[in-house]
């Protein structure tokens, strides 16, 4: 693989930086990254405001915080009221992002000119992340002054910059089932949602699961309340600061084919890298490496069953033996695509007979 693609694909986004500020030429080489950009019209709408001093950047993440805490959306309500949250993760860099209003595709323009930026940081093992939720600082006329942004620019978003204090985690999980080739005749496609997709038979398969540290709350009841509890936990992860790596699942132990709705009972777990201890209802544990027959289901989660069914029925048939309760891993968010775009993939813990 050629550089820049090794670089595209190693870049993560950052949440813990050293101290020490990156040297100039470094920020200068980011910059000259971010204006080499395409934008729309070649407008070069944007504009960028570097910070390095450590209480204007902790001013501006405060200043968020309190903007954020009153609004409607309940997980960035929730994140302002976090008081040791640093929005920038005590980067010793930020770049806010504004571009022109009246410019056409200011906010395209300026996203193009933001990945630019994480690339060229990344080239030199610069951490870099994303930081959408700097705007709300800016929504204030007054705080847009007191920067120097230009009067006729929105801000976009910021970006944090700083030296990493460990090697970049592996990608997180890319969903692919998200080409669709139109006349094309040699296509190399993951078969198994592409099969999806065209409504083809569903395809069993083996696989192995790597171990994960996860924390997770056991429930039981109804299942109506499940995206309550995925919040509940998502955001006791997202308040410790862990990083999540991925993996958002809920494990069934019983089911309502057999037992009453109030017997029901059930864990819902998030993956994450970092140290944490149990507290409360969370409980912290490592999943171990494992074997399990895996089938997606494209579509609601109550419609989940016929796959459950046909991934017991390929296990009998195969001479599989199911050695522990069936896992859900929620692939996609129901906040961000319509139900029939869910997709969640259904994993049996098997050993295979013979
Ligand atoms: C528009 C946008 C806004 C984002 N805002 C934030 C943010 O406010 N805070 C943060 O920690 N990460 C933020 N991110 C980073 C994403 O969480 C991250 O890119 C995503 O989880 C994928 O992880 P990766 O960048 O390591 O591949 C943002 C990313 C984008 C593209």
């Amino acid at each position: 693989m050629n550089q820049v693609l090794e670089t595209i694909k190693s870049r993560r986004s950052v949440r813990k930086y050293r101290k020490e500020q990156i040297k100039d030429e470094e920020l200068e080489i980011i910059l000259e990254a971010a204006i080499y950009a395409p934008t729309g019209h070649n407008d070069q709408p944007w504009h960028f405001t570097i910070i390095q001093d450590r209480d204007l950047i902790n001013e501006i993440s405060e200043g968020a915080k309190e903007v954020m805490k009153t609004r409607d959306v309940e997980w960035i309500a929730s994140m302002g009221r976090v008081k040791n949250l640093n929005i920038f993760h005590h980067a010793p860099t930020v770049i806010i992002v504004s571009g022109r209003k009246d410019a056409t595709t200011p906010l395209v323009d300026c996203s193009a000119a933001a990945q630019n930026m994480l690339l060229a940081a990344e080239s030199m093992n610069i951490g870099s992340c994303w930081i959408g939720l700097a705007k709300f600082y800016f929504v204030n006329e007054k705080n847009m002054k007191k920067f120097n942004i230009p009067e006729e620019n929105k801000v976009y978003f910021g970006v944090s910059f700083g030296y990493k204090v460990r090697e970049n985690p592996k990608a997180l999980k890319r969903y692919k089932n998200v080409f669709n080739y139109v006349g094309v005749s040699s296509q190399n496609i993951n078969k198994q949602y592409n099969k999806l997709q065209l409504g083809v038979t569903m395809e069993v398969i083996e696989k192995r699961i790597e171990e994960a540290k996860v924390a997770y709350i056991p429930y039981s009841g109804s299942y109506d309340r499940i995206p309550e509890y995925m919040q509940e936990v998502g955001q006791w992860v997202m308040e410790k600061g862990l990083e999540m790596t991925g993996r958002v699942y809920g494990t069934y132990y019983n089911s309502p084919e057999d037992v009453a709705e109030e017997d029901l009972r059930y864990e819902i777990g998030f993956s994450f890298a970092g140290d944490a201890t149990p507290e409360g209802k969370i409980g912290i544990k490592e999943i171990p490496e494992h074997t399990v027959l895996s089938a997606m289901h494209q579509g609601p989660y109550t419609e989940i069953g016929p796959v459950i069914h046909a991934v017991v029925d390929y296990a009998v048939e195969n001479s599989y033996d199911i050695v522990g309760p069936v896992t859900e891993v929620y692939l996609n968010d129901p906040a961000e695509v319509p139900e029939s775009e869910l997709l969640t993939e259904v994993q049996f813990p098997v050993i295979k007979l013979k």
